[in-house]
Formats: C-alpha cells, structure tokens, sequence
C-alpha cells in the first residue's frame, strides 16, 4: 500500500520519459504528488493505491477505484458498473520483462477484486499507440470494447470479467 514516504519516489517515476509519454503528462512537483495522492493515502479517497515490489525493490504503481464512485469518469467510459484500474512501471529497467503484465494480474487478483468484492469486471485504457500496454493487457486478458475522447485524447476502453483473468 502508498505511503507518504513512497512520494519522492512516484515524483521521480513520474518525471520518467516513458511514463510521461503516456501516463502522466504533465510535470509534477512533489506537491503536486502530495495533494493528489494525499487523501488515497490517508483513506479519504476511495481509489486504492498500491506500489508493486520486487524482492525489496518498489518498480510500479498502480491504482484502482470502482467506477461508480467517480460518475464522470464512468460517464466518459460510458460504462457504470466494475472497477477501472491504472498502472505504470516506474524503474525504466523493469520494463518489456514481463513485469508489467505479472504485476498487472497479481494486483486485480489478489488486491483489487479482493478490495471490491461485489465487482466482477475490470476495465482499463490505453492510447492506441500504446503498444506495449495494450499488449500488457491483451496478455492478462483484457479485450477491446469500445472507444472513447477525453479532453480531445481518443483512448481504447478494454475490460476482463474476474473469472477471464490469465
Ligand atoms: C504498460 C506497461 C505497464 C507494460 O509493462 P511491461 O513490463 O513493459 O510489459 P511486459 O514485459 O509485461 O509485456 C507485456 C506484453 O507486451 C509486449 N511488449 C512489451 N513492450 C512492448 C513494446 N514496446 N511494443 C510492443 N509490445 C511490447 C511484450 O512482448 C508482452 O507481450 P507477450 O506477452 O505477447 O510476450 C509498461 O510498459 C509501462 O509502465 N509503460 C508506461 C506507462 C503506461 O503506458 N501505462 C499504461 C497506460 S494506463
């Protein structure tokens, strides 16, 4: 689970070139990373937060939240039930290993599906030049389902059923 000492380390992540060329575009600040992921840490949010580690060594963060609770995010999606979850592998030497997808599986099972009991599908988004995500997620079981535009940016929506996860 995050921790406010793990925020130096997602500023650090999120300033990654290959992180900001798809998951995080904008510069952040440690502030920054503090005000947004502040209320997760201390449970004032209902998204779930969560750094994947490797031995003792952090690689990646993900995150996941149901879609109800988020009703614009749904609206964009166009999908009301399930949970949506995000990822990105913030040490640039995990990446194309097989870590994404290990990290991607093990999260749904054993800590989002788990978290959110009554849920039974899981979606995610990508960009459809994000090739190495889009594959990550056809791997762990993901199919596409439809597309959607947020603020101009056209995204591929994609779900798994909790029982489909590979
Ligand atoms: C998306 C991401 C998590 C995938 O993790 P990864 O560890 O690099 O990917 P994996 O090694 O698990 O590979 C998964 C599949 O994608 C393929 N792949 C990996 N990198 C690829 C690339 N650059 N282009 C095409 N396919 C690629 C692998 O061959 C593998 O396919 P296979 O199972 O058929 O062999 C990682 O690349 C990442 O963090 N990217 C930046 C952030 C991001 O884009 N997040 C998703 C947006 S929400």
């Amino acid at each position: 689970m995050l921790t406010d000492g793990d925020f130096p380390l997602l500023t650090a992540w999120l300033a990654e070139p290959h992180v900001r060329k798809f998951y995080q575009k904008a510069l952040v600040t440690l502030m920054d990373v503090a005000s947004e992921y502040g209320p997760c840490v201390q449970g004032e949010d209902p998204t779930i937060c969560y750094l994947a580690v490797s031995g003792t060594t952090p690689f990646a963060y993900l995150q996941c939240y149901r879609n109800a609770d988020y009703p614009q995010w749904a609206e964009i999606i166009g999908v009301t039930d399930g949970i949506s979850v995000d990822l990105y592998i913030g040490e640039p030497s995990f990446l194309g290993r097989g870590f994404g997808q290990a990290a991607l599986s093990g999260f749904l099972r054993q800590v989002a599906f788990a978290h959110f009991r009554a849920e039974s599908r899981a979606y995610i988004s990508h960009e459809p030049g994000n090739e190495a995500a889009l594959q990550c997620s056809v791997t762990v079981g993901f199919r596409p389902l439809q597309t959607f535009t947020e603020n101009g940016v056209e995204s591929i929506l994609l779900a798994v059923g909790r029982r489909s996860l590979k």
